[in-house]
């Protein structure tokens, strides 16, 4: 019986690149870089390292929320697939695969990230792991490619964890909670991680490690762009920024170029000139109010069923259902 299945949907003709998003974002006025390029296997890896980082407390704080929260969420939704969005290496997605398994539903899990090496290592691993899994993994990009979902073969509890949520732009946030709610069925749930507006110094530390793995995530994408597109950025000429955006109530992260320099990008035929102290935006973070979650929620057509939190009210657990 095969149990493992790989859809790859990357790259298929027609696909928005790497190189659009790039000579989009490095000709405007105000740079920027597009954010699924951070992982590749070295920025997969880097990223889990941060999970672990005594300054990044979204991963062990959701773990505990849903530890507390798993029996509750598998009782509720009687879930026999799990579909998750930017799977990663699915560390905590572990503690619902555990609870879903008890309660004797769980058939199928469908891990969907952009990164094929992380959902071809965790597709290994939990088949492993839970005897009589199938898991159907889905390489490609959630904004693009949720129409490749298998057919559902039961109540179905799409999950999105890590705060993902919040790097996006608030506009393409709500079209994108609207898009997965258009997935649902009536007996399905969708199970979302959103990080927690609070004190600045606290976001701020979460973003800008004193051990500097943060920074070197951040400019692992100027190694992804020399390597996939032929430029020759000097990753040492970049410093890494982070700052809590109080307006916007979001974590900002840049790139800030230590000197005035010229990057050759030779797939886009293109020079890029940056200025001394000129900063380049590669990431945003968007803390929430609960307030902000419902209303986000309930654009997009859905009702909050389940809202979780810590002790300390640092990061959020919803579980949401399709409105009416
Ligand atoms: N869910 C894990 C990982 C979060 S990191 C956790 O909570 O710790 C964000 C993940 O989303 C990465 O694995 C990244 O590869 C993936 N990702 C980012 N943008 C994506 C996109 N547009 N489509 C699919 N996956 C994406
Ligand atoms: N989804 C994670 C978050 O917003 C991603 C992340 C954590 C991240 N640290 C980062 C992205 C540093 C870029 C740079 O918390």
């Amino acid at each position: 019986m095969t149990t493992v299945q790989i859809d790859e949907r990357l790259n298929e003709s027609g696909e928005r690149t790497l190189a659009e998003d790039v000579l989009d974002g490095l000709t405007r006025p105000f740079k920027e870089l597009p954010p699924k390029h951070f992982y590749d296997t070295r920025g997969s890896e880097l990223f889990e390292q941060i999970c672990e980082l005594p300054e990044y407390y979204p991963t062990r704080t959701e773990r505990a929320i849903l530890h507390a929260r798993a029996a509750e969420i598998a009782s509720a939704t009687g879930a026999s697939e799990l579909v998750e969005l930017g799977a990663g290496y699915a560390t905590k997605t572990r503690v619902l695969l555990d609870a879903l398994r008890a309660a004797e539903t769980l058939e199928r899990y469908v891990p969907v990230d952009v990164s094929a090496s992380t959902v071809a290592a965790c597709a290994e691993q939990l088949v492993l792991e839970y005897p009589g899994l199938a898991v159907h993994g889905l390489v490609g990009d959630f904004e693009r490619h949720l129409s490749h979902l298998p057919p559902p073969s039961g109540p179905r509890l799409v999950v999105f964890l890590g705060g993902t949520i919040g790097n996006f732009l608030p506009g393409a946030r709500r079209r994108f909670l609207r898009h997965i709610a258009g997935q649902l069925g009536p007996d399905d749930a969708l199970l979302l991680g959103t990080d927690l507006v609070k004190a600045p110094a606290v976001l701020e530390a979460a973003y800008d490690d004193a051990a500097g793995v943060t920074a070197e995530f951040n400019k692992n994408v100027l190694h992804v762009l020399n390597r996939e597109l032929g430029a020759d950025f000097d990753v040492d000429a970049f410093d890494h920024v982070a700052f809590f955006d109080t307006e916007h109530e979001w974590i900002e992260m840049r790139l800030r170029s230590r000197a005035h320099q010229t990057v050759r990008v030779e797939a886009l035929d293109l020079d890029v000139h940056f200025a001394a102290r000129e900063e380049m935006r590669t990431e945003i973070s968007a803390k929430f109010t609960p307030a902000r979650l419902t209303a986000d929620l309930e654009a997009a057509g859905l009702d909050a069923a389940g809202f979780y939190t810590d002790p300390e009210d640092l990061f959020a657990v919803t579980l949401a259902r399709p409105a009416g």
